[in-house]
C-alpha cells in the first residue's frame, strides 16, 4: 500500500516541529516490512535468531481502544510514537483484549478499535514505517499469557496499583482479566522480543511487573526474553478542561482534537483558567493556568501570550479563543485523513490485517521456542 500523501502532510505540518521526522524517507535497512519480508523466504530458518536479536532496537507499545483520541492522548503518547517510528523498528498495538476487562459492549469495542486505528494513522503513524495492528488479530499472545501465568505469583498481581484501583472503581466487575492484565501486557511486549517500551509514567508499575515476569521465566527456563526497558514520554500530564484532573474520556474533561471545529471550540471555551483571576483587570498566573500551559504546544510565542495574561493586557476569553483556533488549525489535516479512513472501513481493515500478518513470523518463532523450553513439545 502506498503511503497516503495526507498522512505525510500531517506529520510535516506540525506547529512545533516534533513531527518533522514523519516527512523523512525511511532508510531501507530500517524498514520493518523489508526486514520481515526477508524473514519469510530464505532466511526463514534464521527467524528465531533474527527475532531474538533484532538488528535495530525494537520498540513495542500498546494503546487502549478508547475511540477517537483526545489532546491528552496525542501530547502524552501518540506524538511520541510518531517521533519514534523512524528511529526504531516499532510495533504499535491497539489492545482490544485488555479493553474487555472493562468494555462489555461488542459494538462499542469494534467501533472504538477502528476509531483509534484511523486516528493513529491520521495523527502520523505510517503503516509503511511502523507496524500497527490490533491485539486480537495475533492471538498467539493469549497462549504466552497463559504460560506466563504459571510463572507469576498471585501476590504480585494483587499488589498491582491498577488492580487495587479497579477493585474500587468497578467493584461489581472484579473479573479475573483485571488481575491478569499485567501478565498479558508482559506477553504483548516480549512475544515480539521488544526491548524498549514507550509509555507514560502511570504505566511504570506494569512495566516493572513485565520485567519481573520475564526474569521469573528466564530463571526457570533459561535466557529467552530481553527484560523490556521503559522509555518515558517527556510530555507533562495533560490536565483536562476542568484544569485539575488528568484529561480522560471517563471523566469527560477532554478536548477532542479530531472532532468538528465547533465541538473543539465549545470544549476549549468551557475550560477552567486561573481560578483566582476574577475580574478582567486582575493579573493572570500563566504558570497555574491550564489554557496558558497548553499554548506551549501550539506556537513558539507562548511566552508572549503568558505576558499578556500577567499584565491583564489579554483576558481569559481571548487566550482560549486563540488556543481553540490554533488547535483546530493544527489538527485540520489529521481531521481530514481521519474522516477519509472512517469512510472506508474496508481499507482500514486491510491496513490492520497487513500489520498483524507482518509480525506473524516473530510471534510464531517465539511460541515455538517457548513451547520447547517449557516441555510442551
Ligand atoms: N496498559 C496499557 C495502558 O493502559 C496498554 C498496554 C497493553 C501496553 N499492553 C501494553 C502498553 C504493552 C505498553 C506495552 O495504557
Amino acid at each position: 500500500m502506498a503511503p497516503q500523501p495526507t498522512m505525510t502532510d500531517v506529520g510535516a505540518s506540525s506547529a512545533n516541529g516534533t513531527r518533522g521526522a514523519a516527512g523523512r524517507p525511511c532508510p531501507a535497512d530500517l524498514s520493518p516490512s523489508g526486514k520481515l519480508d526477508a524473514m519469510t523466504d530464505a532466511a526463514a530458518a534464521k527467524s528465531a535468531i533474527a527475532s531474538s536479536l533484532p538488528a535495530k532496537p525494537r520498540i513495542f507499545s500498546g494503546i487502549q481502544p478508547t475511540g477517537r483520541p483526545h489532546l491528552g492522548n496525542d501530547l502524552g503518547a501518540i506524538r511520541n510514537y510518531v517521533a519514534l517510528q523512524d528511529q526504531y523498528e516499532s510495533i504499535y498495538c491497539i489492545v482490544d483484549y485488555h479493553a474487555l476487562t472493562h468494555v462489555h459492549d461488542p459494538e462499542t469495542l469494534r467501533r472504538q478499535t477502528l476509531e483509534m486505528a484511523a486516528a493513529l494513522i491520521a495523527l502520523g503513524l505510517d503503516p509503511e514505517r511502523c507496524t500497527l495492528f490490533v491485539q486480537s488479530d495475533r492471538p498467539e499472545v493469549t497462549e504466552l499469557c497463559w504460560l506466563f501465568n504459571t510463572v507469576t505469583p498471585v501476590g504480585w498481581l494483587q499488589r498491582t496499583p491498577t488492580f487495587k484501583e479497579k477493585r474500587q472503581t468497578q467493584p461489581d466487575d472484579v473479573n479475573h482479566g483485571l488481575l491478569t492484565y499485567p501478565v498479558l501486557q508482559a506477553a504483548d511486549i516480549v512475544i515480539y522480543k521488544a526491548s524498549l517500551v514507550p509509555i507514560g509514567k502511570d504505566q511504570a508499575p506494569h512495566l516493572e511487573l513485565s520485567r519481573e515476569i520475564v526474569r521469573a521465566f528466564n530463571s526457570r527456563y533459561g535466557e529467552t526474553f530481553p527484560e523490556p526497558q521503559p522509555v518515558y514520554t517527556q510530555a507533562p500530564v495533560v490536565l483536562g478542561t476542568d484544569g485539575t484532573r488528568k484529561m480522560s474520556k471517563s471523566i469527560g474533561n477532554t478536548i477532542e482534537v479530531l472532532a468538528e471545529p465547533d465541538v473543539i471550540r465549545k470544549q476549549i471555551m468551557s475550560m477552567v483558567t486561573d481560578t483566582q483571576r476574577i475580574l478582567r483587570s486582575d493579573p493572570g498566573r500563566p504558570q497555574v493556568c491550564n489554557v496558558c500551559q497548553l499554548h506551549r504546544h501550539f506556537g513558539e510565542d507562548y511566552e508572549e501570550i503568558w505576558d499578556g495574561e500577567r499584565t491583564a493586557r489579554t483576558g481569559c476569553f481571548d487566550t482560549k479563543k486563540l488556543l481553540a483556533e490554533r488547535i483546530i488549525a493544527h489538527y485540520a489535516p489529521a481531521r481530514e485523513t481521519y474522516k477519509e479512513l472512517m469512510a472506508d472501513p474496508a481499507r482500514l481493515r486491510r491496513i490492520l490485517d497487513e500489520g498483524a500478518e507482518r509480525i506473524r513470523p516473530i510471534a510464531e518463532a517465539t511460541m515455538t521456542e517457548v513451547r520447547e523450553r517449557m516441555g510442551l513439545r
